[in-house]
């Protein structure tokens, strides 16, 4: 029996990128699939049929996490397709770089709505039942950069950081009751956000990682299924660096 077998997966921002690849890691150890995603139906369509191929429930539900109301309504949706979610992954993020004299109020909000905001509301819809239940995973995917800060990211770095402060306090709430709070915090990993990075950028991102080179959005997805499974029954309110050894 597969480890995940009988569970089933949230994941937003799953159309593509690490979202996409954590839904088909979970997928494949055993778990159905909710699949979020913001506004690219034929992605979403995609990865929905790809879990399907491995005999799994999947379902797609667009939505704009970062708003309350739509969250909730999502909620209405996927309740009448899965009734309960075991596993909740906050995966969906955006970044709108520039240095913090620069930054405007909208870029701040924009940033702290998606990566900060979407995943407290989506937990505070989820959270309840898995207590309820006494069986649940929260995932939260942070980033390297809101352990190590970076030039042009205050706004990212912020909600990545207060995402592993949330999710810390959250773990000690629900420590005795079955459910596990967790993060995976990435290195550099090569998806379409970090494709508009300028190569030099890149390359200069490869010498400062020990391992020298970017990583795979699978590298990120087999953590987060690690996570998920009865094997890390013993792991809550940890920040997981998965980065090459960038940051130690
Ligand atoms: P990506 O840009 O390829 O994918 C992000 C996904 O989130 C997209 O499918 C997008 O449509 C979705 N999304 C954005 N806003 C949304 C919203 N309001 N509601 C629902 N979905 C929304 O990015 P990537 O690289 O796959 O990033 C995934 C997560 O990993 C993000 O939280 C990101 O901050 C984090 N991360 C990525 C790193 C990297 O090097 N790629 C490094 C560290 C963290």
């Amino acid at each position: 029996m597969l480890p995940l077998q009988g569970r089933v997966a949230l994941v937003t921002g799953a159309g593509r990128g690490i979202g996409r690849a954590i839904a088909l890691s979970l997928a494949r150890h055993g778990a159905d699939i909710a699949v979020n995603y913001a506004s690219n139906d034929k992605a979403a369509e995609e990865v929905r049929d790809e879990i399907r191929a491995m005999g799994r429930r999947a379902e797609i539900f667009k939505c704009n996490i970062a708003d309350d109301t739509a969250v909730h309504a999502m909620g209405e949706t996927i309740k009448k397709v899965f009734p309960a979610i075991d596993i909740l992954v906050n995966n969906a993020g955006i970044t709108r770089d520039k240095t913090f004299m620069k930054m405007t109020h909208v870029e701040w909000d924009e940033v702290v709505g998606v990566n900060l905001k979407g995943p407290v509301q989506m937990t505070h819809l989820y959270l309840p039942q898995m207590v309820e239940r006494g069986w649940g995973r929260v995932i939260n995917i942070t980033s390297v950069i809101g352990q190590m800060g970076n030039f042009g990211q205050a706004n990212y770095a912020a909600a990545k950081g207060g995402l592993d402060a949330f999710t810390k306090s959250v773990a000690r709430e629900v420590a005795r009751k079955g459910v596990t709070v967790n993060c995976v915090a990435p290195g550099f990993i090569r998806t379409d956000m970090t494709a508009g990075v300028p190569e030099k950028a890149l390359e200069h991102i490869k010498t400062i990682t020990p391992m020298g080179r970017m990583g795979e959005a699978e590298e990120i997805a087999e953590v987060v299924s690690f996570l998920a499974s009865p094997s890390a029954s013993f792991v809550t309110g940890q920040e997981i660096g998965v980065n090459g050894g960038l940051y130690m």
